[in-house]
C-alpha cells in the first residue's frame, strides 16, 4: 500500500497543515495530530468516531518539555518520568492554558508521555508542537500493533501511515494520575504495577468508569473483536461442551488439546508476560480475520502484566 512509508518529512508537512498521520509507538500505533490545532483534534475524533468526553494523550520527545504543558508536578511524577521515559507510562498532570480543552475533554488535567520509538521520537524532534495520539483504531475495536492493522482500518482516510514495524510492548501505556499527591493507576498497561511500586511505593488502582470518573473513556466494553469472544477459567472443558463449529483459542503458554479447535494462538510458550503482552493484539487481529464462530480465551494469572492482559480481555469479551 503506497501510503505506508517511513517518510518523516512527509509526516512533518502533513502535520503542519493540520492533517493526521498514523505513528508507531512501542505500545500501539497512534492516530496523531498537532496538539495545538483544533482542526486536527476534531479530525482525530471524527476519524475514530470517538466521543468527545474521552480525552487524548499528548506525546512529547523529552521530559524537559513537561514544563510547557504543566506546572506544579508532584515529586512522584518526576520520579516516574525519570524511571520510565521514554516509555510506556502516561502521567495525568495539571494542564496549562495552552492545551486546548478539546484535548482534555474539558478537564483541568492532561495526559502526557514520551513514547519510546526511534521513528516517532525523530518526528517529534522535527516539529515545534507536541502530538495528540489516541490508538489508531475505530472507537472500541482492537488496537493496532502493526502498520497493516492501521491500513485495514483507515486506508482510505489517511494519507500517511508511518511504518515502524511491530510494536515492541504491544499493549497500551499504563496511566497514572495523582490525587492529593497519591499515585493512582487509571489504566493498567505495558508497565506492571510491580515495576511502578518499585519506584514510588504503594499505588492504588481505579480502572473502571465507576471508581474513576477522573479518567473518562475507561469503558467496560473496548478492544473488542467483531467475532464473538468469551473468557473462561477452564478452556478444555468449555471446548468439550461447546456446539460451535469454528472455534479459535487464545492461551498463555499451553496449546489446547482438543481437535475441535480450528486455530490456536499461544501468546508465550516461555510463559513470559512481556512476550504475551507483545503478542496479544496481533493474535486477536489474526483470530478476528478467520471467519470463526467464536474466540475462546483463558484468564491469565493475576500478577505482573497478566493483570493488564486480563483487563484487555475482560473488556474485549463484554
Ligand atoms: O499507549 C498509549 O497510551 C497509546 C499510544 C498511541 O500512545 N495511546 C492510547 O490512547 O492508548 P487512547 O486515546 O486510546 O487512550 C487514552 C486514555 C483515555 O481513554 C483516558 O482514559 C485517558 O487516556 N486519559 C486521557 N487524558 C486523561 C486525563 N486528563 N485524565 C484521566 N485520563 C485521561
Ligand atoms: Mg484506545
Amino acid at each position: 500500500m503506497n501510503n505506508i512509508s517511513t517518510d518523516i518529512l512527509k509526516a512533518k508537512a502533513l502535520l503542519e497543515n493540520d492533517n493526521l498521520v498514523a505513528i508507531p509507538t512501542e505500545t500501539v500505533y497512534g492516530l496523531a495530530g498537532n496538539a495545538f490545532s483544533e482542526t486536527a483534534i476534531r479530525k482525530i475524533f471524527e476519524t475514530k468516531n470517538r466521543p468527545f468526553f474521552n480525552p487524548l494523550i499528548v506525546h512529547i520527545h523529552s521530559k524537559e518539555l513537561l514544563n510547557e504543558i504543566t506546572d506544579n508536578l508532584p515529586q512522584k511524577a518526576y520520579q516516574l518520568a525519570d524511571a520510565f521515559w521514554p516509555g510506556s507510562l502516561t502521567l495525568v498532570v495539571k494542564k496549562k492554558d495552552n492545551i486546548p480543552s478539546l484535548v482534555t475533554a474539558g478537564k483541568d488535567t492532561v495526559a502526557v508521555r514520551v513514547p519510546n520509538h526511534p521513528l516517532t521520537l525523530s518526528l517529534l524532534r522535527l516539529l515545534d508542537f507536541p502530538l495528540v495520539a489516541p490508538s489508531a483504531n475505530p472507537f472500541g475495536s482492537i488496537s493496532p500493533t502493526a502498520a497493516e492493522h492501521v491500513a485495514r482500518y483507515f486506508n482510505d482516510s489517511l494519507s500517511l501511515i508511518l511504518d515502524g514495524g511491530h510494536c515492541e510492548s504491544g499493549i497500551e501505556s499504563t496511566i497514572i494520575g495523582f490525587e492529593e499527591d497519591e499515585a493512582v493507576i487509571y489504566r493498567l498497561g505495558a508497565i506492571s504495577i510491580e515495576d511502578i511500586e518499585a519506584v514510588i511505593g504503594k499505588v492504588s488502582i481505579k480502572n473502571s468508569k465507576e471508581s474513576a470518573p477522573e479518567a473518562p473513556g475507561m469503558l467496560l466494553k473496548h478492544y473488542a473483536p467483531n467475532t464473538k469472544t468469551i473468557m473462561v477459567d477452564d478452556i478444555e472443558q468449555y471446548i468439550q461442551e461447546s456446539d460451535s463449529k469454528k472455534i479459535g483459542t487464545l492461551t498463555f503458554y499451553k496449546k489446547t488439546v482438543s481437535h475441535k479447535v480450528l486455530h490456536q494462538e499461544v501468546l508465550s510458550e516461555q510463559k513470559n508476560y512481556k512476550e504475551a503482552a507483545a503478542n496479544l493484539y496481533q493474535a486477536m487481529h489474526r483470530l478476528d480475520n478467520m471467519g470463526l464462530d467464536i474466540i475462546v480465551t483463558e484468564r491469565f494469572p493475576e500478577e505482573n502484566l497478566g493483570k493488564s492482559i486480563n483487563d484487555r480481555l475482560n473488556r474485549a469479551t463484554k
